[in-house]
């Protein structure tokens, strides 16, 4: 395996980001996924707000998000509420937060840090743009073993407390995420409950 580098979002690479995705997020109704068209999309509207994690010249992972002005009193929100239909087709340059549509890793790549790394690009293009942090709708695909035993908030506040693992929250607050609560309806996605949870990342460097 080559040394994983990492690059600004291409359109070249739409294609092969668009079959990560839909590999990665199974279980996920096609329709809120990133299609070929949505990558392009993103590659012509927010190009700084996308990276690549690549072994060699082939895509193994990345992340894709836009601009908006996020409204903390009415979270509850479906993704095409904020993303809107086409990919990238709502991105506000004007917006105070970014908005973390994406990150996805190849599983035959996973805990070697590459996710890590994909949030670190993300917050450093945070930083340079004076905003005031991330706001996503974060997946909770370990809720799926508790969905008849607890709400989704009570299987949250268990990931927060340490007395549940589950592969995507524990590394979104790994990586200084807080979670905000449960979001019903966030996206088609029955083995969940069609729930994910309100993640925020505040950027500290921001000075208004
Ligand atoms: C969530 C996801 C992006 C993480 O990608 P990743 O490349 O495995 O991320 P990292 O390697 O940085 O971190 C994953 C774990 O491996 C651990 N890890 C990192 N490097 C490691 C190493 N060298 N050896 C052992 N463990 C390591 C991290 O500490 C982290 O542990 P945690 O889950 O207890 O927090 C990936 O699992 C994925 O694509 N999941 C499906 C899509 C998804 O849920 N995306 C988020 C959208 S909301």
């Amino acid at each position: 395996m080559n040394e994983i580098t990492y690059a600004p979002i291409r359109v070249e690479w739409a294609e092969q980001l668009a079959e990560i995705e839909h590999t990665v997020f199974s279980s996920i109704g096609t329709e809120d996924l990133l299609s070929y068209e949505d990558i392009v999309g993103y590659c012509k509207v927010f190009p700084e707000g996308g990276f690549v994690a690549l072994d060699g010249d082939k895509p193994i992972g990345f992340g894709v998000g836009l601009l908006l002005d996020f409204n903390f009193e009415d979270a509850y929100h479906s993704l095409d509420d904020l993303t809107g239909t086409a990919g990238g087709g709502d991105h506000n340059p004007e917006g105070d937060w970014y908005y973390g549509v994406t990150i996805a890793v190849n599983p035959e790549y996973r805990k070697r840090g590459i996710g890590h790394q994909l949030y670190e690009l993300r917050k450093e293009a945070v930083r340079k743009l004076g905003k005031k942090g991330i706001v996503a709708g974060g997946v909770i695909p370990g809720y799926s073993e508790h969905l008849d035993t607890m709400s989704a908030d009570e299987y949250i506040d268990k990931v927060v407390s340490g007395d549940l693992y589950d592969p995507t929250l524990s590394f979104q607050l790994q990586n200084g995420f807080e979670a905000r609560g449960a979001i019903p309806d966030y996206l088609d996605d029955p083995t969940v409950g069609n729930n994910a949870v309100l993640i925020v990342w505040e950027n500290p460097d921001y000075r208004g």
